[in-house]
């Protein structure tokens, strides 16, 4: 994808050779036009697949993942992280350690959106070691679904995500993979 590709390099700043900052198209201000073109991608990769529901987490996996929904015509769920008042009903829970953040999240999503027979594209903005997608993927197995395969915008190939979840099995399909940030210096794959 050589639109993002090229917003990462001229818009990416590296925060302390682990970190990219790419709040000014994907995580904070947002660009549709790039949103539609990953949405499409992802179709793209994944078509064939009879993929049924994508499922993301809040906040920044939900402009890719209803981009992807849309374009694989099927409806988006994003997991939540914050308690919602009205998620009274029944729910899966996972926690999810973030590494980055050293924060352990209940991550939750309500037993009426997934069940036997879907199967789920997973999307999320960014993979560093692979907890949230994991989380997501337990979701997806507690509901006795299938996870159709794993949709990242941007990877940190240099940290252990992939390799974990492509070890346990799962397909991931990175828009970019960034070999590494030292020195400040962003380093495609
Ligand atoms: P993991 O799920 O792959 O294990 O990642 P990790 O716990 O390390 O990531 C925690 C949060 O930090 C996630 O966002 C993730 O998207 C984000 N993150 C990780 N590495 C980077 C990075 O290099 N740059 C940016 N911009 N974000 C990164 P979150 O807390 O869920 O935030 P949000 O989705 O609400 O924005």
């Amino acid at each position: 994808m050589k639109l993002l590709i090229d917003k990462v390099m001229q818009e990416g700043i590296v925060l302390d050779n682990e970190v990219l900052k790419v709040d000014s198209f994907l995580n904070h201000q947002m660009d549709p036009v790039l949103m539609q073109e990953i949405g499409r991608e992802f179709a793209r990769l994944f078509a064939g697949q009879s993929i049924t529901k994508v499922l993301t987490i809040e906040s920044s996996g939900i402009a890719p993942g209803i981009m992807t929904a849309l374009a694989l015509n099927v409806r988006l769920i994003f997991a939540r992280k914050r308690k919602s008042l009205t998620l009274t009903e029944d729910i899966f829970v996972e926690k999810v350690y973030s590494f980055t953040k050293q924060e352990t999240n209940e991550i939750t999503v309500s037993r009426k959106f997934l069940a036997p027979g879907d199967k789920v594209l997973i999307v999320d903005d960014f993979l560093a070691n692979g907890e949230a997608a994991f989380g997501l993927a337990r979701i997806v197995e507690q509901a006795g679904a299938e996870v159709a395969g794993i949709g990242i915008v941007i990877e940190k190939s240099f940290q252990p995500g992939r390799r974990v979840l492509t070890k346990a099995g799962y397909r991931v399909e990175s828009l970019v993979r960034v070999a590494s940030l030292a020195g400040g210096k962003i380093e495609l794959v």
